[in-house]
C-alpha cells in the first residue's frame, strides 16, 4: 500500500507514518528526517538545505526531489511504503507521479491530517525527537518515562531547531500558501481523504487504516 500522509506542521504526519509503517510493513520515508540527517552529517545537501529548514521555509524542489528520488529506488519500496513530507507544492506533486509511473507505481490513498492552529502550536512547542531512532514524544501529551530518554532505544531526546516561534510561524504560512492546490489535485483524481488529527493518536491511526481497508481490501495489517 501507498500512502502519502498531507497535513500543517504538528499535525501528526511523523507520529502516525512510523506506526502505520510498521502496522503495513512498509517503510516510512519522511524527507525532513532525511534532510535533517543531512544536516547532521554536513553533507553538500544538508549544508545546503539548512538555512531554509531553519527559515522555516522550503527547501528547492530539485533537492528534495532528487534525494527522493534516490530512496524510491531502494528495494524495499517495491511493496508500499507512507510517504511524509512530500509532496508540499502541486510541482511536487506532479513529479511524484512522474516517478512513481517511471516505477509502474501508484498512490493509493492520500490522507490529509487536518489540526486546528492552537493544538499544532501546543504539539510543536513540547516536541521532543530521539536523537537516535527519530520516535517522537511530547512533553505533556506523550511524555517518555525518563524525562529525556527515548523509551524505544535510551537515546537522548531533543527539540527540533525549526521548532521555534519565529520558525513554526512561516511553516505555517507556508503550508497555508500551498495546501489549497495540493489537496484539489487530489481531489480531482479522487485519492483524497480527510482525518481529522485533533484526537488522540490510536484513534487517529484507526481511522487511517480503517480508510486504507477500504480502498485495499487485501492490506494487511499487523
Ligand atoms: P518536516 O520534518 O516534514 O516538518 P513538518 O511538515 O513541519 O511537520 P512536523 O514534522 O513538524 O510535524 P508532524 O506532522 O510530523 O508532527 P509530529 O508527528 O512530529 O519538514 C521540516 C522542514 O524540512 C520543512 O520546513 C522544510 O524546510 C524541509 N522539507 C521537508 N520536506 C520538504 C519538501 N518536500 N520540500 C521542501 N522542503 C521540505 O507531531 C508533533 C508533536 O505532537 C509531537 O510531539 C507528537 O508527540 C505530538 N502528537 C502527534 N500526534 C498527536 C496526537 N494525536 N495527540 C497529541 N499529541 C500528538
Amino acid at each position: 500500500m501507498r500512502i502519502v500522509l498531507l497535513g500543517p506542521p504538528g499535525a501528526g504526519k511523523g507520529t502516525q507514518a512510523k506506526v502505520l509503517a510498521q502496522k503495513l510493513q512498509v517503510p516510512h520515508i519522511s524527507t525532513g528526517d532525511i534532510l535533517r540527517q543531512n544536516v547532521a552529517q554536513q553533507t553538500a545537501l544538508g549544508k545546503e538545505a539548512k538555512d531554509y529548514m531553519d527559515k522555516g521555509l522550503l527547501v528547492p524542489d530539485e533537492l528534495v526531489t532528487q534525494m527522493l528520488d534516490k530512496r524510491l529506488q531502494q528495494l524495499d519500496v517495491k511493496h508500499g511504503f507512507i510517504l511524509d513530507g512530500y509532496p508540499r507544492n502541486l510541482a511536487q506533486a506532479k513529479v511524484l507521479d512522474v516517478m512513481l509511473k517511471e516505477k509502474k507505481m501508484d498512490i493509493d490513498m492520500v490522507v490529509y491530517l487536518d489540526a486546528s492552529a492552537q493544538v499544532i502550536i501546543q504539539r510543536l512547542s513540547g516536541r521532543l525527537v530521539c536523537k537516535s531512532c527519530g520516535a517522537n514524544f511530547h512533553a505533556t501529551n506523550m511524555p517518555p518515562k525518563v524525562a529525556l530518554v527515548c523509551d524505544t532505544c535510551k537515546g537522548k531526546l531533543y527539540q527540533r531547531s525549526d521548532d521555534n516561534e519565529e520558525t513554526i510561524k512561516n511553516r505555517l504560512s507556508v503550508y497555508r500558501k500551498e495546501v489549497k492546490d495540493l489537496s484539489l489535485y487530489y481531489q480531482k483524481i479522487h485519492k483524497l481523504e480527510h482525518v481529522s488529527a485533533d484526537e488522540d493518536p490510536p484513534i487517529v491511526l484507526e481511522k487511517v487504516i480503517s480508510l486504507a481497508k477500504q480502498r485495499n481490501d487485501t492490506v494487511k495489517v499487523r
